[in-house]
């Protein structure tokens, strides 16, 4: 695997700078020197994986902050937000990898390519989705909002390299597609859930994740983690401290944006909206997955 720099310029000479690639697979390079990232993260397939270990599989934000906390309530037994946040697997070393103590819920967004080898045959997944227009939507003001990017392009741009595959992440079509044949090949060992869902049918969803997992949780305790793990709730209780939270964004932003379905509606035009269904249509030809837009 060859590891290089990365960086993406619009057509108004806006650019989007300092990540890594890996065989051409572009990656953020999470406050490390981007060839040395490259190299821990080429480093992941060889990493011992055990069996108790979960994954929890998302494309970059399809609400992978909130399933975390959920699977880490369901595990811990208590509903009860606690300020420690989760590393993406890709963002860590192998040593606090390795040191960190069972059961762990292993979070990344990586293709199964370049996961631990045998994460994939091995391990439970719980696998979250979420509409890609909205998806989309809250990747580019991740990237506005986050010092580390430097960018300030427009959406019409931002969304162009989002069909084009060139993003942090590659291609969000590649990725679920692959996590779909999963799904098809070994249904018993894979959850699915739809941000969409936990939305507006949470504690059921929850509860689906707690019975895949084999944890006892009853109707109270599923209540009492959708209500700790609730947008506003979390808004507030998670955020990074103040000089973190103002070292790693902009001004009058934060992970915690909005948190709603349908937000794509005021970023798209028409003839966006009418392109991106079709290129949809196109790349999930044979999918079985649906996709809900609104609310
Ligand atoms: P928006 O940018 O649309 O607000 P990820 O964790 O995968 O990076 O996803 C981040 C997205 O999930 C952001 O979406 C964020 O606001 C949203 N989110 C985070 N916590 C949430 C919660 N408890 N309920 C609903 N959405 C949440």
């Amino acid at each position: 695997m060859s590891v290089s720099g990365y960086a993406l310029s619009d057509p108004d000479g806006q650019s989007l700078q300092g990540m890594v690639a890996i065989d051409g697979f572009p990656l953020p390079t999470f406050r490390m020197e981007p060839m040395q990232r490259g190299e821990v993260i080429k480093s992941i397939r060889s990493w011992t994986i055990r069996d108790d270990d979960i994954l929890l599989a998302t494309a970059p934000k399809s609400g992978t902050h909130w399933a975390h906390e959920i699977l880490s309530m369901l595990h811990r037994g208590k509903a009860e937000t606690i300020s420690e946040r989760f590393t993406l697997l890709e963002a860590t070393t192998e040593q606090e990898f390795a040191s960190a103590p069972s059961p762990r819920v292993l979070t990344s967004h990586l293709p199964l390519r370049l996961l631990p080898d045998n994460a994939i045959s091995k391990i439970k997944i719980v696998l979250v989705l979420r509409n890609p227009k909205d998806l989309v939507v809250s990747k580019y003001h991740h990237m506005l909002g986050m010092r580390s990017y430097d960018y300030t392009g427009a959406f019409k741009h931002f969304l162009q390299w989002f069909l084009e595959d060139k993003l942090p992440y590659g291609s969000w079509f590649q990725y679920v597609r692959e996590m779909e044949a999963i799904m098809d090949t070994e249904p018993d060992r894979i959850c699915m859930v739809h941000y969409e869902d936990l939305k507006q049918n949470g504690i059921e969803q929850i509860k689906k994740i707690a019975q895949f997992l084999s944890v006892d949780a009853d109707d109270q305790f599923c209540q009492a983690i959708y209500d700790c793990c609730s947008f506003e709730n979390m808004a507030v209780k998670k955020l990074p401290p103040k000089d973190l939270q103002d070292k790693i964004w902009k001004p009058g932003c934060s992970f915690y944006r909005k948190g709603i379905i349908g937000d794509w509606k005021t970023h798209f035009t028409v003839a966006e909206s009418e392109m991106f269904d079709e290129i949809l249509a196109q790349r999930m030809t044979g999918s079985k997955l649906k996709f809900r837009f609104s609310d």
